[in-house]
Order: C-alpha cells, then structure tokens, then sequence
C-alpha cells in the first residue's frame, strides 16, 4: 500500500518535459478540487488545468490559490469552464468547445456527482430523462471520455501522457446488470411520498450500479484504446462538501452512527489528493481498477493491436470479472454485460440532443 509519504514522494519525481493539459470535470470541490490543487503545486502552477463544473465563484478562489509560473513559461493556463453535467447536451457542447481549441488533452479527471445531500432517498430523472443518479456518475463521464478521446490519443501520439480516470467506487465488483439498465423500472416502482423520510431503493441502486456502470466504461475505453491508460478508482471515505449521505430522518440514528463510525477511516481531501494523483502519474498505458490508497486492485496492459472483444454469445463473455479473456479482481463487467450496457448508453445518448 502506498503511504502518503510514498504517494507524495512518487508525485514528486513528476517533472514533464511539456505543459500537462489536465481536464477536471467536478474541479470546484472535494476530491476533483484537491486533486487539480495537487498537480498545479506539483507543476508550480506550469500546466494548462481546466476546472468544469457550475459553481463559477469556487472556481475563481481555487484558481487563485494556484502557484504561477515565473515569467518566460509559455503554454500554462488556469481556467473555469462551466457545464452541467446533469445535461448531456451541455458536457456535448463544452466537449465540442474544447475540441476546437486544444490541440490535446493529457489527464482527464472526473469527479462530478450528485444530487447532493439526500441523495440515498431521492430518486428521480433529469430534464432528459436520465436516471438522477446515473446521469452524473455514468452518462456524462461516458459522454467525455468518448467525445474527448481524440485529444487525449493526440497526447499520446506526441509521446505524452494520455490518461482518463473515473473517480466513484473502484475494486467492490459490482455487477453490471442486463435489464432496466435505466431503472426506469425501478423508479415506476418507487414510493413518491417517503422520498426524503427513508432510503430509497431505486436511489439505491442507481448509485450502487453507478459503480458497475464505471467498470464498464472503463473497461470499453481501455480495450478500444490500448495505448492509453483508463482507471476507475476509489477515493475512500473523504471530507469533502458533498460527502453525506442521508437515509433519511426515519433513519437518522443509523446516519449518526455511520458519521462516527467513519471518524476512523475519514481522510482529508488533500490527503485523497496524494493518492489520486500517484494513481493519475503512475500509469502509462493499460485499464488500472485501483483503491483508495491508489494500489493497483488489478490490472492489464493491452498488446497495442488489442481487437476489444465485447459479444454475448460465448459462455467466457458471461463471466463477471473477465474482460476480453483476461481475469480482472473488482472489476464487475463481464463481456456480455458491457456489450449491453455501450449498446444501451449509446441508444439513450443518441436520444438527446
Ligand atoms: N467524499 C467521499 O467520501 C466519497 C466516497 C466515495 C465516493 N466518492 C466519489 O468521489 C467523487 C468526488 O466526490 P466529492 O466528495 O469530492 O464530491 P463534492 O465535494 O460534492 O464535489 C462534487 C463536484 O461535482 C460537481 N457537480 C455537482 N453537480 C454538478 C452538476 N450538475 N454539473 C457539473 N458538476 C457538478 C461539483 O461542482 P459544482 O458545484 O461547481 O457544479 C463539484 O465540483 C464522486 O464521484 C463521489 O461519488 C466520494
């Protein structure tokens, strides 16, 4: 496991010979927020950070709290660029922006989730029809990756470093499920009037299957592009803005014995930070599941002609934790499911416009 000190120490050593261009959807606070603080300390402010998010004034303060580099640096750039992620149409539109301008991407970091707060006892849709809870933690994180992809292979093609991380729930190996992938079921199912006084449980698995969902991604991502490094990792328990979950007031008691019981594992977010950027510098190219220490949970690097293999119809692809033939620890996609679930995300996102 690495400690702080070795994660610390391994950041250390990064000194690139080029301006990283660094994007970090969910940059304006907790995990994302560090993270971009993090790698600006660690290039002395010579990096071209993007923060996305909605929150314009949080942005600024980080902004500014960020070293700048002495004069005669060129390339570097700190800035704001808002979206929300809620709406597929909107991280479209700020994706296509960015293509226009840059020339490539090396670290695209995301972050972004919600609703906030009551989230374990809400449930709902979003103004396209998304899942509340997939939305954020799912379609907009496939959504950049897939229309930010060709920035990153640039990166690579100069030799750089071509990385997308997913930051959620790596290494638990949840499954990815076959049906009602959109819990349109689930939520015709729900309880409308105990929203918000008890656990909800299509909110539930919305947020559980949000996990799964990210092992598919990167599962897909990395096997399409086997010269780039794709990781979806954990950060662990983290004191953070948008860390609570509520059950509900029904359950309260039980919140307040989690808030205490999770005193004892706790970290802060500078400390996550470490570990998120040890993990973001300490890949070059392969599908990395790591946890929140960044330890590898496992991983494999793809021969560079890989052919991604994702079909339904041979008993290897129903195996959960197989990918393309290899065994994969904490990984919960099997071939077969990830194939239903890239067929499923494309169909919906094809929807909106
Ligand atoms: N903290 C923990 O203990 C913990 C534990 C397990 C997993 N995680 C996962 O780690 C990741 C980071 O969590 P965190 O605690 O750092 O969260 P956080 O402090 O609440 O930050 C969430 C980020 O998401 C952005 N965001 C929220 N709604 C948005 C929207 N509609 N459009 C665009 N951006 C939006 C926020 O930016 P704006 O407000 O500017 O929109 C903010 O930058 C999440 O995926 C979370 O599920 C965290």
């Amino acid at each position: 496991m690495p400690t702080l000190a070795a994660a610390e120490a391994s950041n250390a050593a990064f000194a690139p010979n080029y301006v990283p261009v660094a994007i970090i959807a969910g940059g304006t606070s907790g995990v994302g927020q560090a993270t971009a603080e993090a790698l600006a300390r660690q290039t002395k402010g010579r990096a071209h950070i993007i923060l996305i998010g909605r929150n314009a004034e949080a942005a600024e303060k980080i902004i500014a709290g960020f070293p700048k580099p002495v004069n005669g640096d060129e390339g570097w750039a700190h800035e704001f660029v808002p979206c929300d992620a809620n709406s597929m149409a909107s991280v479209r539109s700020v994706c296509a922006g960015l293509r226009s301008r840059l020339k490539r991407i090396n670290f695209l970091v995301m972050t972004a989730a919600g609703p906030r707060g009551n989230s374990l006892t809400y449930c709902g849709e979003t103004n396209e029809g998304l899942d509340d809870h997939l939305s954020m933690r799912y379609f907009s994180r496939y959504l950049y990756s897939k229309e930010l992809m060709p920035l990153l292979l640039n990166a690579r093609e100069q030799g750089q470093h071509a990385h997308v991380m997913t930051v959620l729930g790596a290494g638990m190996g949840v499954k990815i499920a076959s049906s009602d992938l959109g819990l349109v079921e689930a939520r015709r199912g729900s309880i409308k009037f105990l929203q918000g006084v008890v656990l909800s449980i299509p909110a539930m698995k919305g947020i559980i299957r949000g996990v799964g969902y990210n092992d598919g991604l990167v599962a897909w991502f990395a096997a399409q592009h086997p010269n780039i490094a794709v990781t979806h990792i954990s950060p662990g328990q983290v004191h953070t803005p948008g860390n609570a979950m509520t059950p509900g007031w029904l359950l309260a008691p039980l919140a307040w014995l989690f808030a205490f019981l999770r005193i004892f594992i706790i970290i802060s977010q500078d400390e996550c930070a470490q570990y998120m950027l040890h993990a973001l510098l300490d890949a070059d190219r392969g599908l990395f599941i790591r946890d929140n220490h960044g330890d590898i949970v496992s991983s494999h690097v793809f021969s560079p002609d890989h052919k991604a293999r994702f079909v339904d119809d041979s008993p290897m692809a129903r195996k959960t934790g197989v990918l393309n033939g290899i065994p994969m620890k904490g990984y919960g996609g099997s071939d077969a499911t990830v194939a239903g679930l890239i067929d499923y995300t494309e169909r919906v996102l094809a929807e909106i416009k």
